[in-house]
């Protein structure tokens, strides 16, 4: 026994050493690993950049072949931009000043206008000026107009963009930013206006410089729609299909609690026949096929989901939610619309689902309608 003891101790010697080795090996071989790893991220980094630019590069080549028509045919004017390939920098705006470098403070002041768009279709006498980034229309009338922006920028809290009449902002989206990986977005948002010879439009971005152009993910355009355009003197009753249309936009106000459902904070922008407005509701006189649209911006995080509805009549015929997760990231426009067979007398209105607080600026939360189709040819 007493023998046996020290024969253990020479034994458990050796095996300790043996287990430093191990664990020194080990070490070395983790720390080896650890370097090469990061070495290899950042060389995936490196070529993040360069793989993005090719692609999109080659999105840009795939597209240059297929003109997407996204408008039909028989639109009298009507043009279509979309996104062309490469980001905006290098070139920077017009000015002796050169780049226009990092994104500048907030407000409409630091806003830019897109010119990376190329022409898909056009027709008419509407054209793309590629130097001004402008779509100029040359008949007077009602427009729609549209546009969608692709937002990746992670190092913003907000990201949006403008369509602009005559560089005065009209229509607006926005989404907060949730995350630097939680940064992807796509907004459109689209309206009736009456444009006059020479009018521009144009899409401006406030917050970045970083928005993906690519063709299906980022678009501008505008159409004719009722020909009011006067030959001479002569104003036409014309055989063109809008005779009706109505534009509401928000009164500015910051919906906060609201006592109904039901949004009545609007304003007639403009009206075209016979429709009309009433506290809350639009009326349709003339039976037929109207396109129904509506945007509203969410501004409240104390529920989980935000919403708005469009009614025809009662009956609720289009819905857009968002979701809320914080109160920095609970900033959110939400844009719908579609066709719809209305009768004589029938109303379309705007409700919110949640009594909670929405923004009712102009440009961010509107409304609309207008007669695609007559029903009188039935
Ligand atoms: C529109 O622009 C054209 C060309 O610059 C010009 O000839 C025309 O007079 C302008 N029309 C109006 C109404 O300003
Ligand atoms: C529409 O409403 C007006 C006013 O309330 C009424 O005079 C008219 O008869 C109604 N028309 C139809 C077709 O319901």
């Amino acid at each position: 026994m007493e023998k046996k003891e020290p024969d253990q101790g020479g034994y458990l010697l050796p095996v300790l050493v043996c287990c430093m080795l191990l664990a020194c090996a080990g070490l070395v071989f983790a720390v080896y690993t650890h370097r090469e790893l990061s070495l290899l991220k950042t060389q995936i980094r490196e070529h993040e950049e360069t793989i993005q630019t090719l692609q999109l590069c080659k999105s840009a080549r795939d597209n240059q072949g297929s003109e997407a028509v996204r408008i039909r045919k028989n639109a009298p004017d009507s043009c279509t931009c979309v996104g062309a390939p490469g980001r905006r920098g290098k070139k920077g705006p017009p000015g002796p000043r050169g780049p226009s470098g990092a994104p500048g403070p907030r407000g409409p002041q630091a806003s830019r206008t897109i010119m990376h768009w190329k022409v898909s279709h056009t027709e008419g006498s509407i054209e793309y000026h590629p130097t001004t980034g402008f779509i100029k229309v040359k008949r007077k009338g009602y427009y729609f107009i549209y546009s969608q922006m692709y937002y990746y920028d992670g190092s913003t809290m907000l990201m949006g963009h403008y369509t602009c009449i005559n560089n005065k902002n009209v229509m607006g989206s926005a989404g907060s930013v949730i995350s630097s990986y939680r940064k992807y977005n796509t907004k459109y948002h689209g309206g009736v206006f009456l444009l006059q010879e020479n009018d521009t439009i144009s899409v401006r971005i406030p917050y970045t410089t970083r928005y993906y152009m690519d063709s299906e993910s980022s678009f501008f355009g505008a159409f004719l729609l009722g020909d009011l355009a006067p030959r001479g003197h002569q104003a036409i009753s014309q055989q063109g299909p809008v005779g009706e249309s109505i534009y509401l936009v928000g009164d500015g106000t910051s919906l906060s609690n609201p006592l109904s459902n039901l949004i009545t904070n609007w304003v007639v922008r403009n009206k075209l026949g016979s429709i009309h407005y009433d506290r809350g509701f639009i009326t349709v006189i003339k039976d037929g096929h109207y396109f129904i649209y509506s945007q509203m911006y969410y501004h409240d995080a104390r529920t989980y989901v935000m919403a708005h509805h469009t009614y025809i009549n009662n009956e609720l015929v289009l819905e857009s939610v968002g979701s809320t997760i914080t109160d920095n990231t609970k900033f959110n426009t939400k844009y719908h619309g579609g066709v719809f067979l209305l009768k004589t007398n029938d109303t379309i209105s705007v409700r919110i689902p949640y009594i909670r607080h929405y923004s009712m600026k102009s440009s961010a939360s509107f409304f609309g309608a207008f007669l695609l189709y007559s029903g009188e040819s039935n």
